[in-house]
Formats: C-alpha cells, structure tokens, sequence
C-alpha cells in the first residue's frame, strides 16, 4: 500500500547532515528497529557487550527467497511445503559488532497473512547479552487507529478491548511466564471506523506461550510503531561467540474486510498452517469435574459412563483426582500413580469397562506442577522452581516444575508416558494452574538467570513435541485455569484449548466472541455446565447452555442423570446438533453478525462453508427487550447468484436475497431464545 512506506521524504540523512542523525531515527520506518544510534522509541533489540556499550545499529547485507518455510528450532512455528509458501531472508549486520540478524518472511498461497520470525548470531569475539528480542515491528501511520487487545482475569478471559490509539506507549502484555488469563499475545490497529465487515485492520498475533509483549507506540509525528515478542523485562540472554537465539514467530495479516477478514485470515491461517492435528475427530465428551470434583471412585465414574454411553457421548474424561492421595487442591501433583484405593485395577480397569460401553477414557494432568505434600517432592525438593534463600511461593497450594532441566522434564515425561500406557487413554487434559513466580534455576550461572523464563517455556515445548510424537492418536487438550494458555504456541500441539472455567451460557459468549476475533471455532474447548452456575451463581436454561457452546469442540460437565427430565430430554437433541454443525463450524468462514458484549440483548454469528453450498446461522437472546419488533439480520459471506433453502421453513431466496433482506428473527418478549437457521444451496 502507497502509504506504508515514506522513504521518499528524507528529512534529515545522515549521509547528508550528519548532525541530525538522531531526528532522522525519530521519523525514520525500521523494519527492525535496534536500541541506540537515536532510536528513541521502543526497540527490538537491544544488547549489551562485553565492555558494556549498548547501541547497536543494524544494515542489509543481502537476501535470498526459496520455496517452503523452514521449522524454528525448539520452538512452535507455521509450517507448510515448497509449493505452498516462499520464504524471504534478509540478513542484516552490525559491522562494529559483527552481529547478524535475519529477518525471515514467509508468505503462502492458499492464506493472506505472513509469517516473521528473528535470528540473531554472534558473530563477534566477546560474549553479548541480549535483553530484547522482539519478533516483529510494523511502522505505519496512525490513519486514526483503534487498537483492539484482548484482557480479562481468570473466568473472564478474552475480553476484546477497543480504543482509539492516543500518543506514547499502549497495548498488552504478560510477566507471569504464562500467555496469561489478563493480556493475550495479539493486538489489532483498524480504522475506527471499521467494522466487522468494512475497513482496514491490521493483527499481530505471536505464537508463544509465556511472557510477551503486543504493544503500540504514537510518536511525535502521529506515527505508530506496533511491535511483538517476548516481554524485554526480566529477559536477558547470553550469546557467546557464534552462538545464535531464535525468537518465536508472528503472525501479521492485514484485511481490508475489517475485522471479520481479519479474524477469518487467522483462522484459515491457524487451521491449515499451524494447528497440527486440525483435522482429529473432536469426540463429545463427559468431564468428571463439575459433576463430582474429588469426590469419586471406581463406581461414581462407571456410573458416569453409564449415562454417557446411554446417550452415545464419545469419552468420559476423568478429571483431577485419579492419582496419588489426591483427595483436595493439597497434594499429590508430581505423583502420576493411580490411586488404587479409588480406583481399584486402574486406569486400565477403568477404560476397558467403559470400552465395553462404547465409551472412550480420557484424563487429566498437570505435569508442570509439584505439590510440596508428594513423594517427588520429598525426593527431589530441588526440582521445584524457587530462589535460593527464599521460601517458594505456593499458588493453589502448588509449586512449579523447573522445566528448564532435563532431568525434571525426564521424570515427568517417564510418567506420563507410563500412564498413558497403562490404560486406552484417547484425550489427555494438560492443565496448568499457576504462575510462575519464583523464575531461577540452579541449573544456570548467574549471567544465565535472565534465560529461565523463556527456557521454561522451550522445556515444555519439548514436552509437548515428544508427547504428540509417541502418542500421535491421542487427542490433547490443553488448559490453564481455562484459557491462561490459550495461545498459538500451545495450539501448535493440541488442536483445542479449555477456553474458560467459566462454561455459564452468558458470560460464555463474550469469552467466545473474544476468542473467535484471533481462533478458529474447533480451537475452543466448550461445555455444558451445571446450573446454577458454579463460577458466577447465573442460571441458563439448558437449551441455552447447549446452543453457547454448540460451536467450540462440545461437551457436558455435569451429573446427566441429576437433570430434570425435560433438561435429559434435550440431550439426544443438542448431540444431534453437534454432529451436524460441528464439521461446519470447524472448517467454515465464520461472520459475526451481532455481539451481546456491545448491545446487551443478543448474539449471532454465522458459518458458511468453503464452497458456500452450506450455512448456518446461530442467533441466542439472552434478553428480552420491551416493544421490540423483529430483528433482521443481514447475512454475509453467501453466493449472492446461488439459491438457499432455509431448511426449516422451506423459504428460498439468493445468497443476495438473504444477506441484503436479512433473516428475520421473530421478536419473542422472552429471555434466553435460541435459533439455529441452516441454509442450504438448491441444487439444479
Ligand atoms: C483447573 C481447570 C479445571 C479443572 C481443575 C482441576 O482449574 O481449569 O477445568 O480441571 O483445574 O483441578
């Protein structure tokens, strides 16, 4: 685009005046910016020598381009063959330094978006350290820009936040080693006036999972610079001569179909270049948690696959509770050894008397954590995270695993491939239920220190890798108190993502709405939950329950025997409705066509699959609203020459006749109502 670049206008160069190098910086576009030389605004690099001078000022050296994309190592990362994408190289110097940064490009032929990733090298005589390396910036100028992020708190994750950019330094972040349940490693700039399906907007998306920062800058002369990558703070990294880091990869896509293009780019991007087992079957599934927390055995679960297999519900998960002395949150993580006194003959009894149900056996772990109360604990104190000198601090009672030794990584990944083993596991829930906090390990000198954190997050990468490696058909989910991982990191190895706790029906549509801005519908973990609600005491009809989570990967954590007949009666119903929609929703264009976050009353969106042949409209009304009419809703994304049938009624119109007349949606003076629309092309 004509406005992206502005080298033509050359203020002050300083090959032509020298003396006014450091305004140039100031209104010079960097594609990668480095700290120093007059760089005033945020870096994304920034190093320190041996003899402790820090500027650093980087030039091109040259490029290439080749087909295909290369893997990062250690790290989770877009991957697609020779003939998909191309990727451009271009090698950048600090000749006083001599160090070498390549910025990697890659573009594909099937999804509008680009892939950035850094690699930084060494190539000088002395040891540096690294304080910031950043993985993308975008220089733009502020065309009256919002910027979106997404906030929340566990329970309340993914909110989406928009504000007009104002001057200086805003966006989000996280030091709590996690993605976090509070910021989300994406950010949007967009046109205020844009909307979902007009304007331009730009999102930055990292595919990481612990500290990062998505920020946006407005300097003096109305210019933003948008940068992403792990948070500078508290990161150092050591790089001895010849050695090189590797920062994660971004994500950028620009859509001049406002924010529905954006977030229809991230999905197709998400789904065909980065979720590795996308295409896994997606089994409806029963979780023991909400239904009986703790308290079970052998018999509470068999009764719980009884009326899972009643209604052909896939998979009982059994949730925390299975292993060690784990009676509450006290005790036991690290333990991976089933708790025969509950579960007499195991897992494996277990899952051979479901299998004889026709009910599949998952489970749930959190293999980064230790309790102080397990036998691990007492025999490797050592391997939990804490600063020397210090009390650790305990959050749910916990501590966590430094994952940063191979040796911990080794313990844990010995355990979890015996039970997996022991039993005809098909899911594993990969919990996580805690920040890190006491960010050391004995394992690496001081100058090391400032390594721990990212090297935390590399060591459960490798977990991750080896287990999809050595159980390539098990189904893995991951979770952090819900979605306080909810990342494109994470979702490289585990194709869906516990999206919240919270499972309310209301509460629900705006986690979802906020987490469909960035994830494709098949990344989102969704549930029918108990009512009235454990986590915010709201009480949904069950209809509505099943309907909010129709879309994401579906489920029930409940007692289904303690619903009411009627509730029970709606079961077969909303399965039904699963195994129908859920290929569309996984796989379609997603429209948002109205949001209950912005007006109280209501939410719709729709799914139109890839050759447009097939649609289907949700529409739920959490409130009545006095006098009103009907609602039309105006449809998007639809053939305009191609003729729909509306399945229910029969009514057939062209995809032009439904996405300008609109669906009219029956004012009904009632809360929570649901529709679910489906239109289908008439074949001639
Ligand atoms: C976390 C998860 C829940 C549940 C509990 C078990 O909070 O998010 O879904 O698994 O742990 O302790």
């Amino acid at each position: 685009m004509s406005y992206l670049l502005r080298l033509e206008e050359r203020p002050f160069p300083p090959d032509e005046n020298p003396r006014e190098r450091a305004s140039f910086y100031d209104c010079f576009p960097f594609e990668y910016p480095a700290w120093g030389g007059g760089n005033f605004r945020e870096p994304c690099l920034r190093l320190r020598t041996a003899s402790g001078g820090g500027c650093c000022e980087l030039f091109y050296e040259k490029h290439r381009i080749f087909p295909g994309k290369p893997p990062l190592e250690g790290l989770p990362a877009a991957y697609g063959g020779p003939e998909e994408c191309a990727t451009l190289e271009i090698t950048l110097r600090d000749p006083a330094l001599d160090v070498r940064v390549d910025l990697l490009y890659t573009v594909f032929e099937d999804v509008d978006a680009i892939c950035r990733s850094v690699r930084v090298e060494n190539g000088g005589r002395e040891a540096l350290d690294l304080s910031t390396v950043l993985s993308a910036a975008l220089e733009l100028d502020n065309d009256g820009f919002d910027l979106i992020t997404l906030h929340g708190s566990w329970a309340r994750e993914q909110t989406i936040d928009r504000r007009p950019l104002s001057p200086g330094r805003q966006g989000a972040y996280s030091l709590r080693g996690i993605s976090s349940h509070q910021f989300h490693p994406f950010l949007a700039l967009c046109e205020h006036t844009a909307t979902q399906d007009q304007g331009l907007a730009y999102g930055m998306s990292l595919v990481y999972s612990g500290n990062f920062l998505a920020q946006a800058e407005v300097d003096q002369f109305d210019r933003v610079r948008a940068v992403l990558g792990i948070h500078p703070e508290g990161f150092q990294w050591r790089l001895e001569p010849g050695a090189s880091f590797q920062a994660p990869e971004a994500v950028l896509v620009c859509s001049e179909e406002g924010l529905g293009g954006m977030s229809r780019s991230f999905h197709d991007f998400f789904r065909e270049h980065l979720i590795r087992g996308q295409k896994k079957h997606r089994p409806t599934l029963l979780n023991s948690w909400e239904a009986c927390y703790f308290d079970f055995d052998h018999e509470r679960l068999l009764q719980l696959g009884r009326s899972a297999a009643r209604y052909g519900i896939e998979l009982l998960v059994v949730d925390d509770g299975w292993f060690g002395r784990r009676n509450d949150e006290t005790t036991s993580l690290g333990d991976w050894r089933v708790n025969e006194e509950k579960l007499p003959g195991g897992l494996k009894r277990l899952g051979e008397e479901l299998a004889d149900l026709g009910v599949g056996l998952g489970i749930w772990m959190e293999p980064e954590m230790i309790s102080p109360d397990s036998d691990l604990y007492r025999a490797h104190p050592d391997y939990a995270m804490a600063i020397p000198g210090r009390a650790p601090t305990l959050a749910r009672n916990q501590l966590v695993l430094d994952l940063t030794r191979k040796e911990v990584r080794d313990c844990v990944y010995r355990q979890i491939g015996q039970v997996l083993r022991s039993a005809p596991i098909r899911y594993l829930k990969w919990d996580m239920n805690r920040p890190l906090v006491d960010v050391y390990s004995p394992s690496l000198p001081p100058e090391r220190q400032g390594e721990t954190a990212h090297r935390y997050v590399l060591g459960l990468y490798e977990l991750q890798e080896r287990l999809v490696t050595d159980f390539p058909d098990l189904l893995l989910e991951n979770c952090c108190s819900g979605g306080g991982r909810f990342d494109p990191g994470m979702l490289y190895y585990s194709p869906q993502i516990w999206t919240s706790d919270n499972a309310e029906a209301v509460d629900r549509l705006v986690i979802q709405e906020g987490t469909s801005l960035v994830y494709p519908l098949s990344a989102m973990g969704a549930h029918v939950a108990v009512c009235p609600s454990h986590i915010n005491g709201r009480v949904t009809p069950f209809q509505i329950r099943g309907r909010a989570a129709l879309p994401g990967c579906f489920g029930y954590e409940l007692d289904l025997d303690k619903l009411t007949e009627e509730e029970q009666a709606l079961i077969p119903q909303q399965l039904e409705e699963y195994r129908q929609y859920g290929p569309l929703f996984r796989t379609g264009d997603c429209y948002r066509l109205a949001s209950y976050r912005e007006n109280h009353t209501y939410d719709a969106f729709l799914c139109v699959s890839k050759d447009k042949s097939l649609a289907a409209v949700s529409f739920l009304q959490v409130r009545s609203r006095a006098y009103r009419r009907s609602l039309r809703l105006r449809l998007a994304g639809l053939d305009e020459s191609i003729l729909y049938r509306r399945r229910d009624t029969g009514e057939v119109r062209s995809g032009a006749g439904w996405m300008r007349g609109g669906l009219l949606v029956e004012a009904v003076q009632s809360d929570y109502l649901s529709v679910l629309v489906t239109l289908e092309k008439i074949q001639r």
